[in-house]
């Protein structure tokens, strides 16, 4: 078993609807956060913990009683950090292909009984598209600086 990606898949169930007939978005943000947290925690073999879900990209919607499937990947690990790649695909019963719904990048964090980072097994990229994921995942942690000093402003302890 290769843990550095996961892969779910399961129907759309009537009770994951939204007031428009579709597949909630708060319940597809559960299935991210949750194959996420598989993969995480299969590449740590330890406890994580989300530290960031940034830009959640909703391209389709997924409809009631379609397959979906979300499939996770790790892209890039710091010292206790660990950047998973989430892409959400639906396709009715009777299709043959997989539509791309959603995409994000969520990172985890390893942590002790105690809730402190712990370091974990580097990521080492292979593949030319595992290179270029990794790439991906180092621009955005520049890109998030930005975004980090921006919400700053609004943080009340
Ligand atoms: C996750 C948590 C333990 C990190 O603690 P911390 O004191 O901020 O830890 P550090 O500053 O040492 O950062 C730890 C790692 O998180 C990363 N991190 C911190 N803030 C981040 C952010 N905004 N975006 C991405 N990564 C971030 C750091 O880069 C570091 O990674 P690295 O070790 O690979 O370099 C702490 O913030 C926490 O408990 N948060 C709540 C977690 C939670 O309840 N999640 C929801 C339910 S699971």
């Amino acid at each position: 078993m290769n843990k550095d990606h996961i892969s779910f898949q399961f129907i759309s169930e009537p009770t994951d609807v939204n007031f428009g007939g579709k597949v909630h978005g708060g319940q597809v943000m559960k299935w991210i956060d949750q194959t996420a947290y598989a993969c995480a925690t299969g590449w740590a073999q330890n406890y994580c913990v989300t530290v960031y879900v940034g830009g959640i990209r909703f391209y389709k919607p997924i409809s009631i009683g379609a397959i979906v499937k979300v499939d996770a990947q790790v892209i890039y690990s710091g010292t206790t950090s660990i950047h998973i790649s989430v892409d959400v695909f639906s396709r009715k019963l009777r299709d043959e292909e997989f539509i791309k719904t959603t995409h994000c990048v969520i990172v985890f964090v390893s942590t002790d009984k105690e809730g402190n980072p712990v370091p974990v097994e580097k990521f080492i990229p292979q593949s030319a598209h595992q290179i270029d994921m990794e790439k991906y995942a180092l621009r955005l942690i520049e890109l998030r600086k930005s975004i980090e000093d921006e919400m700053s402003r609004f943080v009340h302890s």
